[in-house]
């Protein structure tokens, strides 16, 4: 199964996604953390229509989110292009479509999220809630519910790379991406085969 996963530097859906065999790819503008080769350092839309199965999107939220409301009347160029950013990504021409972001204006100026996530149904004893919009894909089914209910991010020092830490796909819950999305694309492609 070919899998792109959009805006990701840190590898952690593509990895989890190769363990079980599939080609998985990342695409960032930034270079894999990771080095890995099964990366591209680009921009996502030249590579969106080399025939993928499935696109799992992790888009830029800095001028998206809730949390930063009080700066959104200084941003307004930038929220429609990054918008119009969220629907290139959900129009893209592939089958089976999931894009992750937190609570953001994505659900008033496109459409309501499919599902919200926190990382302790996925065995990380934390709370962030993480949005999905599916197209073609099940909602995931939480693998792991864990006590503790610390919000790490606020926990962070101040520094250059604060945001990376904070944007960071948690292993649980690309793990579960990983084996329920997988499984059901594969069995999606065996029945129109
Ligand atoms: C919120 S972070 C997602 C990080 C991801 N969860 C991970 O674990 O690596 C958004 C990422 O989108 C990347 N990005 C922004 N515009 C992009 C574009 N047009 N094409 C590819 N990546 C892009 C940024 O460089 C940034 O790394």
């Amino acid at each position: 199964m070919r899998v792109l996963v959009a805006c990701e530097f840190s590898g952690v859906v593509r990895r989890a996604f190769r363990v079980l065999g599939h080609n998985a790819w990342s695409c960032d503008l930034l270079p894999a953390e990771d080095g890995s080769p099964h990366h591209f350092r680009n921009d996502v839309r030249r590579v969106i229509d080399f025939d993928w199965d499935i696109l799992i999107a992790h888009p830029p939220c800095t001028h998206l989110a809730v949390s930063g409301a009080r700066w959104f009347k200084d941003k307004q160029q930038e929220q429609v292009e990054a918008l119009d950013f969220v629907r290139e990504l959900l129009d893209a021409p592939i089958p089976h479509i999931a894009l992750e972001n937190p609570i953001s204006i994505i659900s008033s100026h496109i459409r309501k999220p499919d599902q919200i996530i926190q990382p302790w149904m996925f065995g990380h004893g934390e709370t962030k809630a993480t949005c999905l919009w599916l197209k073609n894909l099940p909602k995931l089914v939480p693998t792991n519910i864990v006590d503790g209910r610390e919000a790490r991010v606020h926990k962070m020092p101040p520094g250059p790379d604060r945001w990376k830490e904070r944007s960071r796909t948690f292993e649980g819950i690309a793990a579960a991406m990983a084996a329920q999305w997988g499984a059901y694309v594969a069995d999606q492609m065996k029945v129109a085969a």
